[in-house]
């Protein structure tokens, strides 16, 4: 299992599926699986039953997904804010797209089917989560580059090496 988070616009989902495509393993995304289990939008989810609820949703499906199958798996962007996720998260291979905020709004622009955007206190939400990223992350990734160049450097991150570099070894002096 390789858990790809990050805020909205990292590129989580691009780079998941190409990651899965490298890999040979399935991708799946948490909104989608809600989306699919509930039958309403993401910002149906928010608009009907509220951000609370959302999380709770989000919380129970992505602990179900963590037990199933070895997939690519990317994470809501909100979702590791919720302490049941960063339990359910330890011991996983945790990917931490990171994003700048300034970057991050720029990909996203203005996306209805992303109801957080609407938030007046969106850079605090961006600040406030930093540390939620960190404490679940087991690699840290720039997703700056193109979605292949990111994910040749997730690859590269999980030990799976680049085609054409050789892992930097130490230096052992036979006498
Ligand atoms: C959210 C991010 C979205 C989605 C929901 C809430 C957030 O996922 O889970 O709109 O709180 O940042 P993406 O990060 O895939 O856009």
């Amino acid at each position: 299992m390789i858990v790809l988070i990050g805020f909205m616009g990292a590129g989580k989902t691009t780079v998941g599926r190409l990651l899965a495509g490298q890999l040979g393993c399935d991708f799946v995304d948490s909104d989608e699986a809600i989306v699919a289990e509930h039958g309403l939008s993401i910002a149906e989810l928010f608009a009907t039953r509220g951000e609370a609820s959302f999380r709770r949703l989000e919380a129970e499906t992505i602990d179900r997904l963590l037990r199933g199958p070895q997939v690519v798996l990317a994470l809501g962007g909100g979702a590791v804010q919720t302490p049941a996720v960063r339990a359910v998260l330890a011991g996983h291979r945790v990917v931490l797209l990171d994003v700048g905020f300034a970057e991050a709004l720029a990909r996203v622009g203005n996306d209805a089917g992303r109801p957080m955007l609407a938030r007046r206190d969106l850079l605090e939400v961006y600040r406030a989560r930093q540390e939620a990223y960190a404490r679940c992350a087991t690699a840290v990734v720039s997703s700056v580059g193109t979605p292949a160049d990111v994910t040749a450097d997730v690859l590269a991150r999980l030990g799976h090496g680049r085609p054409g570099t050789v892992a930097a070894r130490p230096v052992v002096v036979e006498e």
